[in-house]
């Protein structure tokens, strides 16, 4: 049947995770929580079950994330992530039936506008364990008849907030909802009725199918990803020469797995201990992707606790985490081989640890990093992942026990710290993200007449809409969320340009600085890497050779150079730069030309640069010679020098439809 992995851990070469070439530059990297756990000042079904909960412990302010909206989305994109994964809190939208709060609504889409303007892209969840009181008193889930209720609130949300919210995710782990509540007690209602979960199970696959028919058919339906989120627990025989073992795990995979995901395949749901299937209408094929959230493996006998706070059985060699169950990475990668059959992308919308000092997180990220990249390396479309959790917070029936941050939360002061783990994240992160994009955009146009005598080069229109447009689009496309715009002395013409999905900052110069003195300028807004371009050239190369080009020959700056192009100013020999001359006449030394796009160490900038208006290129190329690193490309680049060659350009545009 099936076999249970175990890795030699102390063996295991996590280079690729620290060099970059892990993951692919489109996946999604996030941090996950939930309205409940984080936000503070709840009135729901949690609230209301909280006191007679295992730990008892009130969510009350848990990370008062309700008045710390921005301080929070400041600390997501410290950890430079470019996805973020929350869920809106039904209770505070309609805290009565049929009364939406206004304010409440605002509230998220001030959120996601908070998020995109960092260029971090929001994922919503819409059902989180958590429902107003005036609906669970109804009888929730466990009657059909509710479904639409729900359903109504996710459809006003996607009406306010699709329009900029892509990524959607129906309902969190029913399978977790169901057993929780109503076989292990340990969350609301607290019961143990396995008739009661029968029903619930199945209107929680009713509701999220109605719910992704609804939405879809919605207005920006087609452009969402809507999705299912399913825990992926992996049970696993005690003793493997017991048959008893087996069939114990083979039952409760059944129940907690499988009888979930078949659902989603064929349209038909047999809930855990139920005799029948029954068909759901709007089933079959209602996830854009699968999310898959996961913790562990449970070693099944026949005589498992069904109590929470009896250690589970582990390896010998295992480490418990604070939850008591063992770290299993390599369960990640069954978890993907047993969803694969849905023929959808794979998300993880959470994989994380309750580990209260620390010293066990960054090593959990590692494995389970390492277990993702493979699975994609071996074909398995696995497009993101998200770390359960940005923040310690309320972990529902434990209370504040458990503490599952990147940043640690002290709960008296609401003071978060980065975690060591947290800073072994976001170093992975930032290993596979394009770095920032730096634009010189303040050149006019002096030679194109008087369309751009007094309006810099990179606002002009090309093909309708301006190149600065043209080279963020393209930007975008390589995995770019950020980019510093030097704007010139005319930098007020920029004011209050947005590009979708992008984090923008303008500098402006007080006088013209040329292109040095630009950087120069703008030293306190450099990252310690980033990529330079022209802000009027479009150059659409692949960025990530140039990038991987830079990390292996160590230079103080990588430039492109292009052979194809009809003049030359530079001399190139062995991958560096030897000479580089922007206004020789003769070119017989000469043998290629600077193509537009290179990548440069701040510390260059600090080293070369001065105060002043001063010349990058002449400056800084020449004092580099034999040191600079030179990526050979012969992608054509375009350019508005003059009137003909804007035509050229805008001729290409419009012939590529790009
Ligand atoms: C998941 C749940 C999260 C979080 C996590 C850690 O089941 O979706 O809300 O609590 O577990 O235990």
């Amino acid at each position: 049947m099936w076999t249970e992995e175990h890795r030699q851990w102390d063996t295991v070469d996590y280079s690729s995770l620290k060099d970059g070439s892990a993951f692919p530059k489109e996946f999604m990297w996030g941090v996950a929580t939930a309205s409940h756990q984080i936000e503070g000042g709840n009135t729901n079904n949690w609230s209301a079950f909280e006191p007679r909960s295992k730990s008892q412990q009130l969510s009350g302010d848990a990370c008062d994330h309700w008045n710390r909206r921005e301080e929070d989305v400041t600390l997501i994109k410290e950890l430079g992530v470019s996805h973020y994964r929350f869920s809106i809190e039904w209770s505070r939208i309609e805290p009565q039936e049929g009364h939406y709060d206004s304010k409440a609504i605002q509230w998220y889409s001030d959120l996601v506008d908070e998020l995109l303007i960092q260029g971090i892209q929001p994922m919503a969840t819409l059902h989180h364990f958590t429902q107003p009181l005036w609906w669970d008193e109804r009888g929730g889930f466990e009657k059909e008849e509710n479904i639409t209720g729900w359903v109504n609130f996710c459809s006003m949300m996607f009406e306010h907030l699709s329009d900029r919210v892509e990524w959607w995710c129906t309902i969190n782990e029913p399978a977790v909802y169901a057993t929780m509540g109503y076989v292990l007690g340990e969350f609301p209602p607290g019961v143990r009725s396995f008739k009661r979960v029968r029903k619930v199970s199945l209107n929680l696959m009713r509701a999220h199918a109605r719910c992704y028919r609804t939405l879809k058919a919605m207005k920006n339906g087609d452009k969402c990803q809507i999705g299912l989120v399913k825990n992926i627990n992996i049970f696993d025989p005690y003793r493997r020469w017991n048959p008893l073992h087996w069939m114990q795990a083979k039952i409760l995979d059944g129940m907690f797995n499988q009888c979930w995901l078949k659902a989603l395949r064929t349209g038909k749901f047999k809930p855990p201990s139920a005799l029948f299937s029954k068909r759901i209408e709007g089933l079959r094929g209602s996830s854009d992707f699968i999310g898959v959230n996961y913790y562990t493996h449970l070693l099944t006998t026949p005589f498992m606790p069904t109590k929470v706070e009896i250690d589970p059985l582990i390896r010998p060699w295992e480490q418990r985490t604070d939850f008591r169950y063992p770290m299993y990475a390599e369960g990640l990668r069954r978890a993907f081989d047993m969803v694969t059959n849905l023929k959808i992308p794979i998300l993880v919308t959470e994989n994380g640890v309750a580990d209260d000092d620390d010293d066990m997180r960054p090593e959990h990220i590692r494995r389970h990093l390492l277990i993702t990249s493979e699975a994609i390396a071996d074909g398995i479309d696995v497009r993101g992942f998200y770390h359960w959790s940005l923040m310690d917070n309320f972990e529902w029936a434990e209370g504040y026990d458990q503490r599952f941050g990147l940043y640690h939360v002290e709960f008296e002061t609401q003071k978060r710290t980065l975690k060591e783990s947290g800073h072994e994240y976001a170093a992975i992160v930032k290993a596979h993200t394009t770095p920032q994009l730096v634009i010189m955009a303040g050149g006019l146009g002096t030679r194109l007449g008087e369309m751009s005598e007094k309006t810099p080069k990179s606002l002009i229109e090309v093909n309708g809409k301006p190149m600065l447009h043209h080279i963020l689009d393209w930007a975008k496309t390589q995995g770019c969320m950020n980019a510093l715009v030097l704007t010139g002395h005319l930098g007020e013409q920029f004011e209050g340009i947005t590009h979708p999905g992008m984090a923008l900052t303008f500098h402006q110069e007080k006088e013209p600085l040329g292109t040095g003195g630009a950087l120069w300028n703008a030293k306190e807004l450099l990252e310690q890497r980033f990529l330079l371009v022209w802000g009027d050239d479009w150059h659409p190369i692949e960025y990530k050779p140039l990038i991987e080009l830079h990390h292996s020959a160590d230079a103080p700056l990588t430039m492109t150079v292009t052979q194809a192009h009809d003049s030359k100013n530079l001399r190139h020999e062995n991958g560096r730069l030897m000479l580089y001359d922007k206004h020789s006449e003769s070119s017989e030394t000469l043998n290629g030309y600077e193509a537009g796009t290179s990548i440069v160490e701040k510390s260059t900038v600090l080293k070369y640069g001065h105060s002043g208006k001063w010349s990058w290129e002449e400056t800084v190329y020449s004092a580099l010679s034999g040191e600079a690193a030179v990526h050979l490309d012969d992608t054509a680049f375009w350019d508005m020098g003059t009137p003909e060659r804007l035509a050229l350009f805008e001729k290409f545009l419009k012939d590529t439809s790009v």
